[in-house]
């Protein structure tokens, strides 16, 4: 496949920084009242896309806990899911009998977080958490669902924020959806 001709596209503003801040900050008080008693518990995040938001998270929660993180494989550079995931880098811990909090970036056809949530199911957490900073709910392709949801989007591919386009835009401070220059 060729690679995306990064010219022909400009990025709109859909969620400003200051506004997944103040997200980030109440979603971190759900989680500190959901694992208040928790003595171990391990944050997992989806890399590449959620290596910002957790960064963020992790700083405003007030508990005692290890990072850990786990790469599935992604869309390439191409806007649609492959639907097939695959494990490319896998935790370095154990989390057998520990509370396990997932981070991902963005749940869209639900494949890569019913294939995580079914991986690490396996290997017995005490509890296992799921939040996603994004939601695009109309793209869903199997059942599953975040326990936590930042923000709910329309059908649209966003960037920043961690997130990309065919590995650029991640640097962004804030989400925006890509709009395409007619030719
Ligand atoms: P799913 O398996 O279809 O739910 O896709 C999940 C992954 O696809 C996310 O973790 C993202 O890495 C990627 N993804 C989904 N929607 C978008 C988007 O709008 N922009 C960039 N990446 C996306």
């Amino acid at each position: 496949m060729s690679e995306p001709d990064h010219s022909k596209y400009v990025v709109k503003d859909l969620i400003s920084a200051k506004a997944i801040a103040a997200r980030i900050e109440a979603m971190a008080n759900e989680i500190e009242s959901i694992f208040a008693d928790s003595q171990q518990l391990v944050v997992v995040g989806l890399l590449r896309g959620s290596f910002m938001f957790i960064s963020d998270l992790v700083r405003e929660l007030n508990l005692p806990v290890e990072v850990d993180f786990i790469e599935t494989s992604s869309y390439g550079d191409s806007m649609e899911s492959s639907r097939e995931v695959r494990i490319l880098k896998d935790l370095r811990g154990e989390i057998k009998n520990k509370d396990v909090l997932v981070v991902e970036d963005i749940v869209d056809t639900g494949h890569t977080l019913q294939h995580v949530i079914k991986l690490l199911n396996s290997r017995e957490p005490a509890r296992l958490v799921v939040c996603a900073l994004l939601d695009k709910p109309a793209r869903r392709e199997v059942d599953v669902q975040a326990d936590l949801v930042g923000f709910e989007i329309p059908d649209e591919f966003v960037v920043g924020y961690g997130i990309d386009y065919a590995q650029r835009n991640r640097n962004l401070p804030y989400i925006g959806t890509v709009k395409f220059l007619d030719d």
